[in-house]
């Protein structure tokens, strides 16, 4: 019996986990699958609502990190999840995404001869001012096993000296998520109870620290809300770090009542919600990929994206970080004047049966 567990921390690795732990099922004779949670998100809707929508079991682990700075956050995942490992010895550590979690897991592994594979290798939006770079990068360069979502993995891992027998393109697991989901999503409420009509609102997402940090940029955030809910009904949950800031400068109150801001929501009502959307503005990784899958409009409000393939195929609108510029784009949008996209190669749905293939057959 071989043994693997899997690392969440942060929100967007839920999805990313729960399909890889469906698919490891049909193994079940012969690989024990177990999921450790480092707690580097832990509120009951940046977590707990994740494990419920994606039916995903307990945690096997949970390492209760919780927030601190990167130095706070990284260390300390490595020295619990160090503990687990020495305990366990598991025969593989899978990781996903490029959050603190999946780095600070790696390196822990990696140090203890422990092989990994990282699940959404190879991204780069070739800015070193974003932390989630650095982990790609590192991460990447430390795994034993890189599963690639989109040819640009390929060409960028090739460059780094990675060489090819260790990189497997399989296309997309969070759209196994979506893929699964979308017909309970449909049944979501969520609608009906901000009183929301399909394709007529607008719903928008903040929370990168180069968008959301400093008062500059969030008196432009605000501005755009307020034009754009004169336009359409906008729709704003709010990440923890975007609601603290926009408290810390008292500018809540600026923020026009017409705008509906709200908690963060869970993964059904969240794709529900993108799913029926007119356009969607977001500095997120994830949705940029899920509204390219969805054929749904989207701006992104940063200057890179490691996600390319989203604009170049798909209906994702980079526009740089400054919200005016977005604001333009958001009227053009609004006033009729789309991206027709196509859904890239292998995002159909299998990436975790492809993974976990190559996963047993390697181990
Ligand atoms: C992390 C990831 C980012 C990802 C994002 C999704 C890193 C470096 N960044 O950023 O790539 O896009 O998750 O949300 O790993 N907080 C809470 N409750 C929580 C979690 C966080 O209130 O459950 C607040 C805390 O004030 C915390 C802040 O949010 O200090 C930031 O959390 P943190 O985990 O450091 O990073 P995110 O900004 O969420």
């Amino acid at each position: 019996m071989k043994k693997i567990i899997s690392v969440v921390g942060a929100r967007p690795n839920f999805m990313k986990v729960a399909p890889l732990h469906k698919a490891f099922q049909k193994y079940k004779d012969s690989v024990q699958h177990l999921i450790c949670h480092t707690g580097q998100h832990y509120d009951e809707n940046m977590s707990r609502i994740f494990f419920e929508d994606l039916e995903l079991p307990k945690p096997d682990f949970y390492l209760g990190i919780g927030s601190g700075s990167h130095a706070i956050q990284t260390a300390g995942i490595m020295i619990e999840f160090e503990k687990i490992l020495l305990t366990e010895n598991p025969d593989l550590v899978i990781v996903v995404g490029d959050v603190n979690s999946t780095i600070a897991c790696t390196l822990t592994a990696s140090k203890l001869h422990i092989k990994t594979a990282h699940v959404e290798a190879g991204l780069r939006s070739f800015d070193r001012d974003m932390p989630e770079e650095i982990n790609r990068i590192l991460t990447d360069q430390i795994s034993d096993l890189l599963f690639i979502t989109e040819q640009s993995g390929i060409t960028n891992l090739k460059k780094e000296g990675i060489t090819a027998d260790k990189v497997f393109f399989v296309g997309n697991v969070m759209i196994d998520s979506l893929k699964t989901y979308l017909p309970k999503a449909t049944k979501s409420n969520i609608l009906k109870n901000l009183s929301l009509k399909p394709q007529n609102y607008v719903l928008m997402t903040m929370h990168r620290p180069s968008n959301v940090d400093s008062l500059e940029q969030l008196k432009d955030l605000v501005h755009l809300m307020n034009s754009l809910s004169d336009k359409r009904k906008l729709i704003f949950p709010i990440h923890p770090r975007t609601k603290k800031n926009l408290e810390d400068h008292s500018l809540l109150k600026s923020i026009n009542q017409k705008v509906i801001l709200s908690e963060p929501i869970g993964y059904l009502d969240f794709l529900s919600l993108l799913q029926q959307s007119e356009l969607v503005i977001t500095d997120s990784g994830g949705i940029q990929e899920e509204t390219t899958y969805l054929g749904i409009q989207c701006i992104t409000t940063r200057t890179t994206t490691e996600r390319p393939i989203t604009v170049e195929i798909g209906t994702n609108h980079l526009v740089g970080d400054s919200y005016r510029k977005a604001e333009n784009t958001a009227m053009e949008i609004l006033n009729g004047k789309k991206k027709t996209g196509k859904i890239p190669e292998l995002w159909d749905g299998n990436s975790a049966d492809r993974i976990t293939k190559v996963i047993v057959d390697k181990l």
